[in-house]
């Protein structure tokens, strides 16, 4: 039987390249998570999602696995990480591990099978097609890698393509075939065997394709989605996986949900269908982007909107709250406007915002201490995604330009810079040259500091969320109802159960905001407040980012 232990939980995501580096290459890695096992349990969370940690040669870090039952070289061995998921375990922290099940590495024993001749038994573990035109020199069909260019690579060894719905270092996985099913159920169960408590399932949604591959619809950024996007063998592979492997486990998935919509998402988490517990839905993140790539101006109403309706999901299915991943750029800014000298303000305010709604929050690295985006020259973008957008980009006119604007904001990197640990060295990240750049505000951001910080500890201020939200009955299961969500500067909404009600007010703007509540909801005391104090009245007058949650009085 499962608990459902993750309705109770916060969790913290690592991505172990940019966490700590423990030996000097550079590199994080477990030793480095493990020396920080503290940290993270002061912080309050109950649990971890590691983006991958499996053997790969690091086309998309680590997203490109080469062999799923082993430690990448750089991140160290299976002995450090078994030390590692009991160091978590002692302390209360529960492992959910990153499975990338789509694809795999080109470099993966599997592929290099396949590749190899047509009848080798391992072909059919990737989806390999004739190609069209005159010799078949033309891809199969006008689908496109969500990196950019055609999802199909031609392989002159057998004159076949192959499709990769990424980089063409990640062959897409046929799980029309039943072996290659079998496979991933038992990569699961391996890890759970070890004691792993759960899987984000990486863009889980593309697993099943539509029969005969058709064209899709034009599309001048991404074709094929209509193909592939909750195929129609997806529920079925979803509940096999779940009947051979997790459901055997007391454990946790939440499945990354590029594509589906609010109306779909129940069938795919209702508990009674045994698929996945819950899904990452992007709707609310694609609120400041064309097409879910081009940048506009954020508009709260419209983000406010998104989320409140993502909390009527119906009894049976649960919900998760985030705002940061390793393939956003950070929240600060975006989501608040120019800061200025209040960065704590904002970013204690965002996370109001979002852990008082009812699902389970997901904090990513740094964004417990307020890390902002960073600004990049056109040769520091190392994400596999950024360099195909600048190759594709610089063959259009003016299209460098539009794909530095766009990247300004948008691109990947912005949340792999390393973990800002001291104001010192290499940010405390490593003793060696770190993988990528420092984002240069380590100077002033940084651990070390916040915690200094006092009363403007933006760590300090998360910590006590937790603690306020962990086994509180009101955030966990009360209803949730919106205010006003025309308002364009305020976010407010109550939570109510039991009789008891309480009232959570943000202010995105970074200026005074006026706000006015009914009368059964201007009287009670603040007992959260990121101003150290907060008054109730019919007449709020809230603080530049101020953000506050009310006990209602009868
Ligand atoms: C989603 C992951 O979050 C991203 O980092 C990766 O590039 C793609 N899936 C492909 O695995």
């Amino acid at each position: 039987m499962k608990s459902r232990w993750y309705k109770d939980a916060v969790v913290y995501q690592i991505y172990p390249r940019s966490f700590c580096d423990s030996n000097g290459d550079g590199i994080g890695d477990l030793r480095g998570i493990i020396s920080k096992l503290d940290y993270i349990k002061d912080l309050g969370v109950n649990a971890v999602w590691l983006s991958p940690i499996y053997k790969s040669p690091n086309d998309d870090n680590g997203y490109d696995i080469s062999n799923y039952r082993d430690i990448m070289d750089e991140f160290g061995t299976m002995a450090d990480f078994d030390e590692m998921l009991k160091g978590m375990h002692e302390r209360g922290i529960k492992l959910i591990m990153d499975l990338v099940a789509n694809h795999t590495s080109d470099e993966h024993e599997w592929f290099v099978q396949s590749r190899s001749s047509k009848d080798n038994p391992y072909r059919d573990y990737y989806i390999w097609r004739k190609g069209r035109g005159k010799n078949g020199k033309k891809p199969p069909n006008n689908w496109t890698s969500r990196f950019g260019g055609s999802a199909w690579q031609y392989d002159e060894k057998t004159g076949e393509w192959y499709l990769h719905l990424f980089s063409k270092k990640q062959p897409d996985l046929n799980w029309e075939n039943p072996a290659v099913r079998k496979e991933i159920a038992d990569i699961c169960n391996f890890w759970m065997d070890k004691g792993v408590d759960g899987f984000r399932c990486d863009v889980i949604t593309y697993i099943s394709k539509e029969k005969g591959l058709p064209n899709g619809k034009f599309n001048p950024i991404m074709c094929g989605d209509e193909h592939f996007v909750v195929g129609p063998r997806y529920h079925e592979f979803i509940h096999e996986l779940n009947q051979n492997s997790w459901s055997k486990y007391d454990s946790y998935t939440v499945g990354e949900s590029t594509g589906i919509t609010f109306e779909k998402a129940p069938d795919c988490i209702a508990e009674k269908r045994q698929e996945l517990d819950t899904i990452f839905g992007f709707e609310h993140m694609c609120t400041d982007m064309y097409m879910e790539v081009i940048p506009h101006k954020f508009k709260l109403s419209r983000f406010t909107k998104v989320l409140s309706k993502w909390q009527t999901l119906p009894e049976g299915c649960w919900n998760t709250l985030f705002l940061e991943n390793h393939d956003q750029p950070r929240s600060l800014g975006r989501f608040t406007g120019d800061y200025g000298d209040n960065r704590y303000e904002a970013a204690t305010m965002l996370a109001v915002a979002m852990q008082m709604q009812k699902g389970t929050p997901f904090v990513y690295q740094g964004q417990e201490i307020g890390m902002v985006n960073c600004k990049f020259r056109d040769e520091d973008y190392l994400d596999v995604m950024a360099r195909q957008v600048f190759s594709i980009a610089s063959k259009i006119p003016f299209g460098k330009a539009i794909a530095r604007a766009c990247l300004a904001k948008r691109a990947r990197d912005h949340a792999r810079t390393p973990m800002q640990w001291t104001a010192g060295e290499n940010a405390g990240f490593t003793s060696g040259k770190p993988w990528m750049m420092l984002n240069p505000s380590y100077k002033t951001i940084n651990v070390e500091a916040d915690l200094k910080a006092g009363e403007k500890s933006i760590f300090a201020f998360y910590k006590r969320l937790h603690a306020f939200r962990i086994g509180n009955e009101i955030i966990k299961n009360g209803d949730f109802v919106p205010l006003d969500l025309t308002n364009n500067s305020v976010f407010g909404y109550t939570r109510s159960c039991g009789g008891k009600t309480l009232l959570v007010v943000a202010n995105f703007k970074n200026k005074k905001a006026t706000y006015s509540l009914p009368a059964n909801l201007a009287k009670g005391r603040a007992v959260i407040s990121n101003y150290g104090g907060s008054t109730l009245s019919a007449e709020l007058d809230l603080r530049p980012y101020e953000a506050a949650v009310f006990e209602i009085e009868k």
